[in-house]
């Protein structure tokens, strides 16, 4: 058996864990708003037309933050008509998605929906086919206490207090043709940087987010980041980042290796951000918002195409995530965790239905999908602040990543209530992987769980019928030898192994 070890000590700190790191999406695409967290007829739905049963996962996932409301959709979204009187509220054509939208829900029922959920609101506005004037209005709107007619007009819409929303996205993915109103990075970067000027005369305080590259693969990917950087360094705070991955043919080993090219990703944009800094001579380090990531079968739904007919809310990517889909989530949130010092924001899309961890029926069962679990359990244990562990493992070949190491690990560190806590993927889909882990920096530890997820049905998905076929077992090898933390990890798994200070 291939054998490897990781080395963990509580003095080589990263950065605190960013609670920020746990956020989702929400968008106006397929059902993830419609029939997913709003659905008046549904039994479980509250005064507010709220899933009451999809609201109890949400807080179960542990997310923090939610983008809203896209994504593509944004990019021809007049927030206008998703606010006042329902019945006045126009119907219109999404061209994003090809449906078409009611307007049903809006700025104000995601921001109730919000309070329910326990989450940070993050806020997406249209740079596609509108501009600076929209954004400084809705901000007005939103965030301004009262006696203006945007704010009295929040006010008579029956939400008194002024929402205070923090985190403003400056457009979604302006780099793709495919997006409304796509720019040049010289265009897109004097936008954003105009709008957050003018946010921050509002407030100074906001935190504002550029577009970056929709993918690592875009051929503007890097001279985006620097341009769109050199105009608007001074005024925001992140720039974006987004990554999907999927399996490709029986390539198993790629794609359980996605997590390095989310590194090189990462790597990449701060050594471009890092440049531009050191051109503008400025102090000021800008952070990773990493808000769309996760498994999507992207490339199915190009080819099925488009819907053709113009409908409210269709099926659309409602992918059935298998436990595979969950080992290589777990090990994308392991590096997220990982760059805790520059990667400040992330959000899984999306949150339901719609390339989703909840999925929901209309006026049937909402249940949790494989990829649900590494996601709740991270959030839930990643605690304090993130270590720099270093890895001595054997290197895997993949095709599309070449050599990685077998092993993809992160481990946190709560010092005050004496918690230290391993995340390790093998991703090495044949053979298992002995592991050591020295512990003896941290003094006394008991093992007080050791979870497994993966196994040996990878291609297992949970489904309405029987909603809990890929979920986290008892580890069969986690043990504590001594000050020597030893597990068997089987091929293709997620382990997290969690250590207290002995009493
Ligand atoms: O999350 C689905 C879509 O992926 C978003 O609308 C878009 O921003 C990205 O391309």
């Amino acid at each position: 058996m291939q054998t490897a070890q990781l080395s963990i000590d509580p003095a080589f700190v990263v950065a605190p864990v960013n609670r920020r790191v746990f956020g989702s999406f929400v968008e106006h695409m397929g059902r993830c708003v419609y029939g997913g967290i709003y659905e008046p007829e549904h039994p479980s739905a509250d005064a507010d037309g709220f899933r009451g049963d999809v609201l109890e996962l949400v807080r179960e996932l542990g997310v923090t933050a939610v983008r809203y409301p896209g994504g593509n959709f944004v990019s021809g979204y007049r927030w206008e008509d998703g606010v006042g009187p329902v019945e006045d509220r126009p119907t219109r054509l999404d061209p994003a998605w090809r449906t078409i939208e009611t307007n049903a829900f809006g700025l104000n029922e995601f921001m109730r929906w919000a309070r329910k959920a326990e989450i940070e609101p993050i806020m997406a506005m249209n740079l596609g086919t509108r501009g600076l004037q929209e954004a400084i209005d809705l901000l007005e709107y939103a965030n301004h206490p009262g006696g203006t007619a945007l704010s009295d007009a929040r006010i008579a819409h029956g939400e008194k207090e002024p929402h205070g929303i923090r985190m403003w996205c400056l457009g979604n993915e302006m780099d793709g043709p495919w997006q409304l109103g796509h720019k040049t990075a010289e265009e897109y970067g004097r936008l954003a940087a105009e709008t957050a000027r003018a946010m921050r005369q509002f407030d100074p305080e906001l935190e504002l987010v550029a577009c970056g590259s929709s993918g690592r693969q875009m051929p503007t990917f890097g001279a985006w980041e620097a341009t769109v950087l050199e105009h608007a360094y001074d005024v925001v705070d992140h720039i974006s980042a987004h990554a999907y991955y999927e399996l490709e043919g029986d390539d198993v080993a790629s794609f359980l290796a996605s997590s390095t090219d989310m590194d090189r990703f990462i790597r990449e944009v701060v050594a471009t951000a890092d440049h531009v800094g050191a051109r503008l001579s400025s102090t000021k380090r800008i952070a990773i918002s990493f808000d769309e990531w996760n498994v999507w079968y992207l490339k199915a739904m190009q080819a099925n195409g488009m819907p053709d007919d113009w409908t409210v809310a269709p099926r659309l990517s409602e992918e059935a995530y298998t436990a595979l889909d969950a080992v290589v989530v777990g090990s994308l949130l392991i590096t997220l965790l990982r760059h805790a010092d520059r990667v400040t924001a992330a959000c899984q899309a999306q949150l339901v239905n719609t390339i989703s961890s909840i999925r929901a029926e209309p006026d049937g069962p909402a249940w949790r999908q494989s990829i649900f679990h590494p996601f709740a359990l991270t959030a839930r244990h990643a605690r304090g602040t993130v270590l720099d562990l270093r890895v001595d493992a054997p290197a895997l070949a993949t095709a599309k990543h070449g050599e990685v190491p077998v092993l993809d690990a992160v481990a946190t560190h709560d010092a005050e209530e004496g918690l230290v806590t391993v995340f390790v993927v093998n991703r090495d889909p044949a053979s298992a992987v002995a592991l050591a882990t020295e512990l003896r920096a941290f003094g006394d530890l008991e093992l007080v769980e050791a979870t497994l997820l993966g196994g040996d049905d990878l291609m297992a998905t949970n489904t309405r019928e029987a909603p809990d076929r890929v979920v986290p077992v008892a580890h069969p090898s986690g043990s504590l030898d001594g000050t020597v933390l030893r597990a068997e990890l089987p091929p293709a798994s997620w382990s997290m192994f969690r250590l207290r200070a002995a009493r």
